[in-house]
């Protein structure tokens, strides 16, 4: 377990643009951050981050949630293992014999093979640089090929040694489990019960994932000539889609981000001489074509991706499918053929990081004229074959989702092939009126999927999308990309499970505005009793609500309540601290001001009149101080509430898009909802009566109806009576809750 107090702690350090912005770029407008999300195919910025709320939601898929939920959901971890990645990044220490060994044991089985995977990682590092073996074979080799050790430490390459089971016998006598090592392809079974090394003898490139957690390795046999594959990578596994992973991208987003471009090279050493040059914004898609889930890795980071290829035709014949792919994802590119019989990795070696990037701008081609250029080579004169070609350029650039450089790209065409525009153009649009018909008749068999709207430019306030608590009871569109992380036990889904329910109480929206007050505002002080003591917000909710022996019917509604009162204590303690910690910190302020007032000259009257003013200054932000702890304690805690379906409810009622936002200007000043709370807070327990009475009533309203039909006087009597009481109580209601609230307009 961690303790409340220690999360607390991890959370008042959290920032939680700090924390997506390892993963997605963000760029603030209004009054929130904006990126790709993460979470889906995303083409245009639909994940919206905010700061000062600390929660963060994509408006097309739903996902999000606080820093915790998106790091579950990103890392697919568990919230104990995600609070801990949030405190080491803060450098907050977690003791570990705070985790039981049932947890300990809960681990999911991907955790495990990460674990097993560091541990390689590990391994193979310090047979490299540590034993004799591996620095006269492994270590050699690196040098040779002109490798540092920085850049063999910076991307954790290693060795491991000859003898076929090293890694088995040292991960077993450390304790890990035999069934890890081979779920991980890093060994297999052989006879008796033994298990060998995959990768016995080979220099080893592990493979990172985006945040930096090794999830295969490569390794390349030493000696050329051998008549087995030069390359034997890890298989497939839960935690490895090798289609969804690019080597380097983990040591080069942030320089993606910096250069705002992305260079795509095919090889890791490649990618590490690039490196070693100084040219750190290099991916390598490991010798096969781009997929899509590699094309979305790069988005979001940058836009623009330069693809360098070495100068023989095969491999560019073989990438041109990949570049296909890159336009249809809305990308833009750029070709780079490097000097005949180089590739990056050698070119790079005789070039400073300067020179070779001089290199690049000065050769750099657009797509279509690249393309067009080699297929017309290849065609010659031969009439066919340059149809063909024309054919084939337009098909790329109808797959452009962008009409503007569709058209640019169609300009270029037709000066590059010497066609008529208006040629290419009527053909192009005959192309695309063809796939939006075959694409629509797909549709119509897959049922129609909800295409989420996109957010509003203007809008800078979270909304929410996705819980399935929105009046309306629309459906949830389902996430659809999520379909390539695997679905893990001990990671939790973050969707809200009530999202599914069918049938949403009418009385919901009243009740979840209530809850959504406690939530915001439970600790605060509301009103001031007889006593003089204040009573908080979420103790007039639960005395309003017992008077009327009203129970809510949301099951997770009624849950926040309870929770909110067992936190009672552990928050008049910490309040109480605080209250101490301000009081001191209040006086000592005092005491500097009012020794500096009496240093200023001036009369007497005058100093005195500061001394005051100074005094009430210090009071009120020392008031401002403990609000913000009351307003945010309890938000804090159910935000990172370790049931998910509680936390995940609590973001989207702390996110809540109704929610004035605060705007003073020089002339007006606009106040906001937690000034108006007194009288907000009344209103809303007198919409949940109200609504309850209605309900009542026309349910009354129903059963005389029956009663007459069935001509049971008595009964019609009786409900009359209770129709007329009701009524009264509707009025009565109505009038008291007059007395103090404002009707909305
Ligand atoms: N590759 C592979 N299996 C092979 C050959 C290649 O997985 N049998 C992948 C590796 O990711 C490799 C990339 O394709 O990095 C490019 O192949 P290649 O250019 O042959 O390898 P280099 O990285 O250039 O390696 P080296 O220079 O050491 O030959
Ligand atoms: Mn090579």
């Amino acid at each position: 377990m961690i303790d409340q107090a220690t999360i607390d702690k991890i959370m008042a350090a959290t920032d939680i643009v700090e924390v997506v912005s390892d993963f997605v770029s963000l760029r603030r407008r209004g009054a929130n951050y904006w990126g790709l999300c993460p979470f889906h195919d995303d083409k245009t910025p639909s994940f919206s981050v905010s700061q000062s709320k600390g929660v963060c939601k994509c408006f097309s898929c739903g996902k999000g949630g606080s820093a915790i939920h998106f790091i579950m959901e990103h890392e697919q971890l568990s919230y104990y293992e995600a609070l801990k990645y949030l405190a080491r990044k803060y450098n907050i220490e977690v003791h570990e014999k705070e985790l039981t060994d049932e947890e300990r044991q809960k681990r999911s089985e991907r955790e495990s093979m990460f674990i097993i995977n560091a541990f390689a990682q590990e391994f193979f590092s310090k047979s490299l640089l540590e034993t004799d073996e591996g620095r006269a074979v492994g270590l050699a080799y690196f040098k040779e090929r002109g490798f540092n050790e920085d850049i063999i430490r910076k991307f954790g390459l290693g060795y491991s040694p000859e003898k076929r089971d090293a890694l088995a016998q040292e991960a077993l006598k450390r304790g890990y489990k035999t069934e890890y090592l081979l779920k991980t392809g890093l060994c297999r079974e052989g006879q008796n019960d033994r298990i060998y090394d995959l990768f016995a003898g080979r220099v080893m490139f592990p493979v990172y994932s985006v945040s930096g957690k090794v999830v295969a390795f490569g390794g390349r046999i030493l000696k050329s000539g051998i008549k087995i594959s030069k390359y034997f990578n890890s298989p497939e596994s839960d935690i490895y889609h090798k289609s969804n992973e690019l080597y380097g991208i983990f040591q080069a987003k942030r320089a993606i981000e910096k250069e705002k471009c992305c260079y795509l090279v095919e090889g890791y050493t490649d990618v590490l001489s690039m490196h070693q040059s100084g040219i750190e914004n290099v991916v390598a898609s490991s010798g096969t074509a781009l997929t899509p889930g590699q094309i979305r890795l790069i988005r979001r980071f940058t836009e623009n991706i330069t693809v360098l290829y070495d100068g023989d035709a095969a491999g560019i014949k073989a990438s041109l499918r990949g570049i296909d792919l890159i336009l249809q994802e809305g990308l833009n590119i750029k070709v780079v053929l490097l000097p005949d019989g180089e590739d990056p990795d050698s070119f790079s070696k005789s070039q400073s990081a300067e020179s070779f990037t001089r290199y690049i701008k000065s050769h750099e081609t657009d797509f279509i004229r690249f393309k067009t250029q080699l297929l017309l080579e290849d065609a010659g004169e031969d009439p066919i074959k340059r149809a063909g070609i024309i054919t084939n350029i337009v098909q790329s650039i109808s797959l452009i989702p962008d009409a503007i450089v569709r058209s640019v790209y169609i300009q270029e065409c037709s000066r590059l092939l010497q066609i008529d525009e208006a040629t290419l153009l009527s053909e192009l649009n005959k192309m695309r009126a063809r796939r939006a018909e075959q694409q629509s008749s797909r549709e119509r068999y897959t049922q129609s999927e909800k295409v989420p709207s996109q957010p509003d430019e203007a809008q800078t306030t979270v909304a929410t999308v996705v819980t399935g608590n929105t009046n309306d009871g629309a459906e949830v569109p389902p996430p659809h990309s999520l379909s390539d992380i695997p679905a893990d036990e001990a990671a939790p889904a973050v969707q809200p499970e009530f999202s599914k329910k069918a049938k949403i109480s009418p009385l919901d929206k009243y009740e979840r505005e209530l809850v959504r007050y406690i939530v915001r505002y439970g600790y605060r002080n509301l009103f001031e009793t007889e006593t003089g003591s204040w009573q908080k917000v979420w103790e007039y909710v639960v005395e309003e609500l017992s008077i009327d022996n009203i129970e809510l019917t949301n099951p997770l509604y009624k849950q926040i309540i309870e929770l909110t009162s067992q936190q009672r204590e552990y928050a008049e303690k910490q309040l109480s601290a605080l209250r101490e910690e301000l009081r001191q910190k209040s006086q000592h302020e005092l005491t500097a001001a009012i020794e500096q007032i009496r240093l200023e000259s001036g009369d007497i009257a005058e100093k005195q009149k500061k001394e005051v003013e100074a005094q009430k200054q210090i009071s009120q932000k020392a008031e401002e101080e403990l609000q913000t702890f009351e307003t945010n304690f309890l938000e804090r805690y159910f935000t990172t509430y370790p049931d998910t379906q509680i936390s995940l409810l609590a973001v989207d009622l702390v996110s809540d898009k109704y929610q004035l936002s605060k705007v003073h200007t020089k002339y007006q000043k606009v106040e906001t909802e937690s000034e108006r709370l007194w009288e907000l807070i009344p209103r809303a327990i007198y919409e949940l009566k109200n609504a309850i009475l209605e309900q009542t009533i026309k349910q009354i309203q129903k059963q005389i109806k029956e009663a007459t039909q069935a001509k049971d006087e008595q009964k019609v009597i009786e409900l009359m009576a209770q129709n007329v009481d009701l009524n009264n109580l509707r009025t009565t209601l109505a009038k008291q809750i007059g007395d103090r609230i404002v009707s909305p307009k």
